[in-house]
Parts: C-alpha cells; sequence; structure tokens
C-alpha cells in the first residue's frame, strides 16, 4: 500500500479527512501520542486499524471526537461527574468509558458494551475529526507492543506502507497516553482510573471534589509469561482496561529499573553500566529527577525508540516517585521493563584505611577528617590500632582484600612512606593501588589507572595535603576507553 505523506495545511487536512470518510486509515498527531484513525462507526475500517497495529481484536480503541456535543452520539449516559470532567478537562488528555450506544461498532468497542471517548486538544486532530464529520477511532499509531509514537518519523517507522496517510505534525507536548477513567458507575460511584495519564488521580479528584478510586490491577506487579512477555492474567492481575493485559512498549534492549533513593540509585547504575561496558555491551542510561515528570513523560517513548534504532543492548533506568504524573510514567516505564525492578538500599560508600605503625598518624588524621567533611561516607578502620611496630605487608593485603571483596568500595593505605604497604595491596588480585604524592599524580590515578587504593606515606606528605590528595582522587572520573582496555590487562595479569 501506498502511504500519503501529508502536513498540517488546510489542503493536506482536507484529503486526510476524504481518506477517513471513505473508510481509510490516517495516522495523526494528538497532544498525548500520535493515533492512527478509522471512521469509528465503519466497522471495516475499524478492523483494518487492528491489521495495520498487529493488534488483538479484544483491546478496544478510544473514539475521538472534535467537539464535546460528539459525545451524545455515542452514548445515552450523561452524568453531573462527566460534566464537570468535560467542562474542566476537555478539549485534553482524558479518555471516559461509558456505555456504547448501538450505533458504535462492537469492533470498535472490542466487544464490550461500554465505549472509550476522548477530544483531543491538538488543534490537527481537532479539525481532521470534525472535516471527517464522523467520530474516530484511534489507537496509538504504533505496532502493537512498540513504544507509542510521539513524533511523526515514529510513525513512518512503524506504519510505512500499512496506512493511507501519515500527517506530520509537531512532537507530541504529553508524550504519554491519556488518562481513562471509567464512568460507568454513574455518580453514585467513585469514577475508576483505568490507565494513569498526565491527568492525574488528585486532579480529577479535586474536579469533582470527591475520591477517584484506581483499578486494582494498577498496583501490582504482575507475573510475566516468559514465551509471549504478557502479563499472567488471572485471580492476582485482572485488569478492567483490556489493553493491560498485554505487553507494551517494549525496547528491544533488556531493561532494569532501579528503584530507591536517588544518589544511590544513581551510584548503583554508574557501577553496572561501567561493568556492562566492560563486557562489550552497548549501555543506555535513562534517569530523571522527581522534579522532572512532565519531561520524563514527554520523552520516554521516544528515549526506548532511540535506543532501539541504536543497537542498544542494555537500558538502566531510575524509577520516579509514584505519586502525580510520576504514577503513570511509572505505569509504563514498569510495563517496558516487564517489571524487572531492582530496589536499591540507601548504602554509604564505604572505604578501608589501613596502616603500619609508619602510617598510624596520618591514617588517624585522615579518619578524623572524614568524619567531620564526610559523614556520608563509611570509614572501616582495619588498624593498625597504636604505634606498635608491625608488619606492612599483612595491612597491605588486608585492606585490598576488603576492597575487590566488595566490602568496601575503595581504600586507603598508609605506611611510612607508602611504598612498602602499596606494593603489599597490589599482591591482591584485582587492587589496583596507586602511591601518590601530589595532587596531580591522585588525578591521574582515576583518570588513567582507576585506582582503587590510594596509597599515601606518613612520614613523606602532610596531612593537609594528603586530604587534598585524597579529594581529588574521589571527585576525578575513569576516563575508560583505551584506560579501561589497560585495566582490565592488569586485572587479568
Ligand atoms: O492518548 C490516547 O489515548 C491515545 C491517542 C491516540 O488519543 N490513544 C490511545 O489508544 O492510547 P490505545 O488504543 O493505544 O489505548 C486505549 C486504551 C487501551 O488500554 C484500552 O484497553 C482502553 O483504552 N479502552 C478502550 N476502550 C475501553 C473500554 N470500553 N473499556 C475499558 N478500557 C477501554
Ligand atoms: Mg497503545
Amino acid at each position: 500500500m501506498e502511504t500519503l505523506i501529508l502536513t498540517t495545511s488546510k489542503e493536506d487536512i482536507e484529503k486526510a479527512a476524504e481518506i477517513l470518510r471513505n473508510g481509510g486509515l490516517v495516522a495523526f498527531p494528538t497532544e498525548t501520542v500520535y493515533g492512527l484513525g478509522a471512521n469509528a462507526l465503519d466497522p471495516d475500517a475499524v478492523k483494518r486499524v487492528y491489521l495495520a497495529k498487529g493488534r488483538p481484536s479484544d483491546n478496544p480503541m478510544i473514539v475521538h471526537i472534535g467537539e464535546k456535543e460528539g459525545l451524545r452520539d455515542l452514548t445515552d449516559m450523561m452524568t453531573r461527574d462527566m460534566e464537570l470532567l468535560m467542562e474542566a478537562i476537555w478539549p485534553g488528555p482524558m479518555t471516559m468509558v461509558v456505555p456504547a450506544r448501538d450505533i458504535v461498532p462492537r469492533v470498535t468497542t472490542g466487544g464490550l458494551d461500554t465505549v472509550a471517548v476522548r477530544m483531543p486538544s491538538d488543534e490537527t486532530a481537532r479539525q481532521l475529526i470534525i472535516r471527517s464529520g464522523v467520530p474516530i477511532a484511534a489507537p496509538s499509531a504504533n505496532l502493537s507492543g512498540h513504544p507509542s509514537p510521539t513524533t511523526y518519523r515514529h510513525c513512518i517507522d512503524d506504519l510505512m506502507g500499512r496506512v493511507d496517510a501519515i500527517i506530520c505534525g509537531e512532537d507530541c507536548q504529553v508524550g504519554i497516553e491519556s488518562t481513562v477513567i471509567d464512568m460507568t458507575g454513574g455518580d453514585g460511584k467513585p469514577p475508576v482510573i483505568l490507565r494513569p495519564g498526565i491527568v492525574t488521580a488528585e486532579r480529577i479528584s479535586q474536579v469533582l471534589g470527591k475520591e477517584v478510586s484506581l483499578d486494582p490491577s494498577l498496583l501490582k506487579r504482575p507475573e510475566i509469561d516468559k514465551n509471549t512477555g504478557n502479563p499472567v492474567t488471572g485471580q492476582d492481575f485482572r485488569p478492567r482496561s483490556p489493553g493491560m493485559k498485554y505487553k507494551h512498549y517494549a525496547p528491544q534492549a533488556e531493561m532494569t529499573i532501579f528503584r530507591g533513593p536517588h544518589e544511590a540509585v544513581l551510584r548503583t547504575i554508574g557501577k553496572r553500566r561501567a561493568e556492562l561496558e566492560a563486557r562489550g555491551l552497548k549501555v543506555a542510561v535513562i534517569t530523571y529527577s522527581d522534579s522532572e515528570q512532565e519531561t520524563a513523560a514527554r520523552q520516554f517513548f521516544a528515549r526506548l525508540r532511540e535506543c532501539d534504532k541504536d543497537g542498544t543492548d542494555v537500558i538502566l533506568a531510575s524509577a520516579l516517585k509514584e505519586e502525580g504524573v510520576g504514577f503513570s510514567v511509572m505505569n509504563r516505564m514498569f510495563k517496558s521493563a516487564g517489571y524487572n525492578i531492582e530496589e536499591v538500599k540507601e548504602e554509604k560508600m564505604k572505604i578501608a584505611i589501613a596502616s603500619d605503625h609508619g602510617g598510624f598518624g596520618l591514617k588517624e588524621n585522615i579518619r578524623e577528617y572524614f568524619a567531620e567533611k564526610h559523614p556520608e561516607i563509611e570509614m572501616k578502620d582495619l588498624g593498625t590500632y597504636n604505634e606498635e611496630s608491625v608488619d606492612y605487608p599483612l595491612f597491605g593485603k588486608l585492606c585490598g582484600e576488603t576492597v575487590v571483596t566488595g566490602a568496601a568500595d575503595l581504600g586507603i593505605v598508609c605506611c611510612g612512606t607508602g611504598i612498602g604497604i602499596s606494593i603489599a595491596a597490589n599482591k591482591v588480585k584485582g587492587v589496583r593501588c596507586a602511591l601518590v604524592t601530589s595532587v596531580e599524580m591522585a588525578h591521574l590515578a582515576k583518570e588513567h589507572n582507576n585506582a582503587n587504593v590510594l596509597a599515601l606515606g606518613g612520614r613523606t606528605t602532610r596531612p593537609e595535603a594528603a586530604f587534598e590528595m585524597i579529594e581529588e582522587w574521589l571527585t576525578t572520573e575513569f576516563a575508560g576507553g583505551r584506560h579501561q582496555r589497560r585495566t582490565d590487562l592488569l586485572d587479568n595479569m
């Protein structure tokens, strides 16, 4: 099939409207995501949408109207709650599920006696619907299972040759699909959110002056069928919105979500990324802070598609707080990741420190410095605990082992010159201990050698100078690349 590429000009919208009237399929922009439209009252046209998307036919479509009055053609129900929501939020990213009139074909509603209706705010979408003169059934304009399309390029990638026309409008401002609310309970009951969106439960509750409820399946973490990737439905997971039964938004990469205190999550992601990249994998990181919920919503699907395009193997994402818009973004993110979630505990960074008698004084100075300046870091004092003469190799080895076993993230060793104890630490496989005597060396020890243990001389370095070197080492980033290759060689010697 040849796919017409159209602009948002008046003439092109007119052309698209005619295609829709004649039973054809048109992808068009809305404020949420791009939709794939067909005449909602024409069963054959709607069947073509299911075919073009490869969508299961029991997954009903949202019917889009251009004017509020259009709702009356689709349902006989009109409640106070519906009126309030229409007034406050339409045109906009909210869909209401209501009892369907007989003129709505059951193929449009996936066999249900209810219909989902939405009036989009996007001007192109509204003009298209109004010009076509019929309500427009439109699921998201992606192949079933792919991330929803938020730019026309995504529609071209998925639907070129499968639909009659694609209207190339602006990028979508909202970026996640509309909030779907079941209104069929009437004014006597709280409306039920079936799919969360940018219009939050709090907002709806505020408009109606009453509680709204959430479909319980939104709060569950379903099991995932290993073969199909779909959630397993049953006693524990029985969503009222048929679309929630299917695998969704899945990128090709394996995706993991890290949930926990933001800083700790970022640290964990950083570590994991380095490990995966060291194994030659292409890693993408998706992180937003809780103050960026809207941005996360707008960009999330596009980021997943970028990952697919550039052959990303693994996606590491940080979870947003599941509140407000964050709840809606996380609803999509959990599905994309097949509910692959790792909980991250607040963990202090741990530094092991050890010395012989010659480094004892400096070690104590460093411990005091950390206690005052870095309470967020936990120091593990491995001894020695006084100035009595001891053998430095034992302490160098102990510190090295503490680091490579993961009992500490990093290590610091001190002896009279730092030389002997650094040699000892370097006997432990996986330790990259650097003896430093200047800030510049401390910088390069991290940047080039990714030193995981720092050695300092108690008789050769003043405490203040040692503190500066340690700070430099802690705040410098490893350069990776060819240096990674070399540290890999070191670790495997
Ligand atoms: O923002 C949006 O809503 C976008 C744009 C294009 O408007 N459309 C969209 O459609 O996301 P779609 O088909 O991808 O998702 C429709 C969702 C599905 O989860 C479906 O199960 C649910 O709405 N739905 C539709 N009719 C329903 C009904 N009668 N009862 C319960 N859920 C329904
Ligand atoms: Mg969809």
